[in-house]
């Protein structure tokens, strides 16, 4: 094992820790796929998903820090973006053929490690406080729908 979630990644927003934490389970399972022979497969899955994950998760984020009226939504979104298209130009390498195994190992961990806990952690206070006010049991039928509607699975 790579990297082992803890709460130093936290945010202390529990539905949201609980999707960051995928991004620690990706990059382990790169590191597993490593020096096993099939890892062109294991790969391919990993970017899958990432695309898929990667659209459920900033959605439902975005729209979480939409309802807390955050300030710094667009600029926050457009790094957002500039991460999917690394991912889905990562995938189209993977796909003609280049091995990009520790491209994609090392932009999971900046991301871990800047944008998870830098960029999403400006965010942190102010949503938590927002939930704080309205009361988790009030936010928590929001949060279940919304879920529903950004991730296919969970
Ligand atoms: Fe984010």
């Amino acid at each position: 094992m790579r990297i082992l979630w803890g709460p130093a990644y936290e945010l202390g927003i529990l539905v949201i820790d609980q999707q960051h934490k995928r991004i620690v389970d990706y990059i382990n399972e790169l590191d597993r796929l490593a020096d096993q022979p099939d890892a062109q497969l294991g790969v391919a899955r990993v970017l899958y998903d990432l695309v898929d994950y990667t659209e459920s998760h900033f959605s439902f984020e975005e729209a979480l820090m939409e309802r807390a009226g955050y300030g710094e939504l667009d600029d926050h979104h457009h790094k957002h973006r500039q991460f999917t298209f690394h991912i889905e130009s990562l995938l189209r390498r993977h796909e003609q053929g280049d091995t990009v195994t520790d491209e994609l190992l090392r932009l999971l961990e900046g991301w871990l490690l800047h944008h998870i806990l830098e960029e999403d952690g400006a965010y942190a206070d102010e949503v938590r406080d927002f939930i704080n006010s309205i009361g988790r049991e009030r936010l928590g039928g929001w949060v279940n729908e919304t879920v529903r509607k950004h991730f296919r699975v969970m």
